[in-house]
Order: C-alpha cells, then sequence, then structure tokens
C-alpha cells in the first residue's frame, strides 16, 4: 500500500510495543524504514521482539524498560532517547491495562490499575516527548490507540472506558494548543484486533469472532488495516490532519453502541470463573516482570 522507504528518517516511540498491537505497529514502520523504540516494563520481551523484528526485517529496533506510571522513568527515558539517538519524530501512546469487571466490585487500587496507566501514564510520554519538541523547534506527530467507548461509554471497563475518554480529549485540546508547534496529535479506536493481553482480560472463555454476526462487515480486523492507518498518521504529507480519532472496526460502533452489554447475563459465578482466568494471565505477565 505505501511506498518502500516511506518512513526513512523518522524516529518514533511505541509504548507497550513489545507485544499486541504495539508490536504490530512497531512492525509496519520497521517495513517502512523508521528507527524504532519500543518500551515496556518486561526487558525480556522487548528485547525477544526487537530480536525477532530485526532478524525478520533488518533495521533498527531499540528497547527501553519502563514503567510508565512513574513519570521521573518517563522524563528519563525520553532524554535518553534524545541523547543517545536524537529527537523522536512520532509517538504512539499504546501501553495499556484492561480487564473486565463489574463496577461495583472494583477497589480504588483496581480502578488506579486502569487509570495509571492508561490516562496518567499516557499524559506522562506525550508531556515529556511535547515540550522537548517544542524546545528545539521539532515537529512531531503523536498517535494514541483509544477505543470506540470514547464515543459509547461502555459498562464493565469503566476505568479503561473513562481513561480513553481522557486522551481522547487530550488529543483534540492539544491539536489545538500544540498546532503552532507543526505538532499533530491523533486516535485510533480499534474495533476487535486480537491479541493475547486483550483477549485474555477482555474475552476469558469467549472468542473475539463472538463479535463476527453483529458487525456490518461480519468481520473482526486484520492487522495490515490497522498498520496501514498508523503509517498513513504518522507519514509526511497529511501534516494537516490532526486532532481526530478514527475508527477502525467495520462500522461496528455505529451499528451496535457499546461493547460488552453482552455481560449483563453473567452470573455471579460466572465472574468469579472470569476474575480468575484474568488473575492467572496478570500473574503471568507479573512473573515476566521481576524476571
Ligand atoms: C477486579 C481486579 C481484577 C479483576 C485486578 N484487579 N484484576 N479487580 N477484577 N479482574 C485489581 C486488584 O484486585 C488490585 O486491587 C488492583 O486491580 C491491582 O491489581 P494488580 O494485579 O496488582 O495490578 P498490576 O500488577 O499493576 O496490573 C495491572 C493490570 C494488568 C492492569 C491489572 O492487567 C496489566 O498490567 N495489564 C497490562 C496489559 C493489558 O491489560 N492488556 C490488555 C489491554 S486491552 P486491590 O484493591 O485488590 O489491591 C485494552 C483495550 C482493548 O486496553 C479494547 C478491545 C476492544
Amino acid at each position: 500500500m505505501f511506498k518502500d522507504g516511506l518512513l526513512k528518517g523518522k524516529r518514533i516511540l511505541i509504548t507497550g510495543g513489545g507485544t499486541g498491537l504495539g508490536k504490530e505497529i512497531a512492525t509496519g514502520y520497521l517495513q517502512l524504514g523508521a528507527e524504532v523504540w519500543i518500551a515496556g516494563r518486561r526487558g525480556a520481551v522487548l528485547d525477544s521482539c526487537a530480536k525477532e523484528l530485526t532478524d525478520k526485517h533488518g533495521g533498527t529496533v531499540r528497547t527501553h524498560v519502563v514503567d510508565i506510571r512513574d513519570a521521573q522513568a518517563v522524563d528519563a527515558m525520553v532524554q535518553h532517547i534524545w541523547d543517545r539517538a536524537g529527537p523522536l519524530t512520532g509517538l504512539v501512546n499504546n501501553a495499556a491495562g484492561n480487564f473486565i469487571s463489574p463496577t461495583k466490585d472494583l477497589t480504588p487500587n483496581g480502578f488506579n490499575a486502569i487509570a495509571n496507566i492508561v490516562f496518567h501514564g499516557s499524559f506522562y510520554v506525550t508531556h515529556a516527548v511535547g515540550k522537548r519538541w517544542i524546545a528545539g523547534g521539532h515537529k512531531g506527530s503523536v498517535i494514541s490507540i483509544l477505543v470506540t467507548w470514547v464515543h459509547t461509554g461502555s459498562p464493565y471497563v469503566v476505568p479503561s472506558a473513562m481513561s480513553k475518554a481522557g486522551l481522547h480529549v487530550m488529543t483534540k485540546s492539544l491539536a489545538v494548543e500544540w498546532g503552532r508547534y507543526g505538532i499533530r496529535l491523533n486516535a485510533i479506536a480499534p474495533g476487535p484486533f486480537p491479541t493475547e493481553g486483550a483477549s485474555k482480560r477482555l474475552r476469558p472463555g469467549g472468542s473475539f469472532e463472538d463479535s463476527n454476526d453483529t458487525n456490518p462487515m461480519r468481520r473482526i480486523g486484520q492487522m495490515p488495516e490497522l498498520q496501514n492507518l498508523a503509517t498513513f498518521l504518522m507519514a509526511d504529507g497529511c501534516e494537516w490532519l490532526t486532532g481526530e480519532t478514527i475508527a477502525v472496526d467495520g462500522a461496528g460502533y455505529l451499528a451496535n453502541g457499546a461493547g460488552f452489554t453482552g455481560l449483563d447475563k453473567l452470573s455471579d459465578a460466572d465472574w468469579e470463573k472470569t476474575r480468575a482466568m484474568i488473575k492467572t494471565q496478570n500473574d503471568k505477565d507479573r512473573a515476566g516482570r521481576s524476571a
């Protein structure tokens, strides 16, 4: 779809770039010639992703272990990139956390576990990068990976819906405030594109294909469709496009509104089972972080 070397000369940071949608976007950028930085909490996961991608596609993938909930660590990471490689040209706010739960059962800690990553963490990264672009007189492009719940709201994922809605408003606000510096902010709201992290926490025991019957295009997303949109928004040539959140969901949210409404039918026992399955995945991920 794009000409070879389209992203040559771009240096792009992708948070949560070692797995899931972040890894797919990193792959797309790398194939088109960008220098890619992937950041996340698990060094071993980042390293093996970087090796896999450069073995397959060549190019440069650098890694940085960071917890984006820690504003100081985020600032140090961004300074390290500037010092070691030079200014970034792009940022993808992809790192996120989410799990399904009845909102009445959430503790303040449970709410914060999501809001600290998505709402606070994504702001810290955007701020650390944006203020350096402004100080150095550099243009830049930010893409935040959101969800269509920013338009509809969504039951059973309220901390995520609230946090992503905050980033939707950040996108619009900073597009205006930073437009005069040549800094653009856009967002992508993907429908179901299955990844391990999302499947285990949002569809435990179920499948992303469950939504096929109700999607106007009768299917889930294909990764190149997401990669192509992320590339288009990052490439030169659409500099006047800013402040927008673009859904890529086969018109799913227009047809069906909020996701997860079907979880209304789960019993307390179903929820107990669901929570145990999510806990297994969280424990597995946490073990990888301390390794
Ligand atoms: C209720 C839960 C819970 C659950 C955790 N908690 N899981 N509460 N139901 N299923 C509560 C805990 O009880 C605890 O509160 C608090 O949350 C913190 O739990 P920890 O496990 O200690 O948190 P932590 O290790 O920081 O893990 C954060 C996490 C984890 C968000 C819970 O899942 C994570 O790091 N995920 C990152 C990857 C991820 O989630 N990927 C999917 C993204 S999908 P108490 O009070 O007990 O201490 C996405 C959108 C996709 O973002 C959209 C698709 C359409």
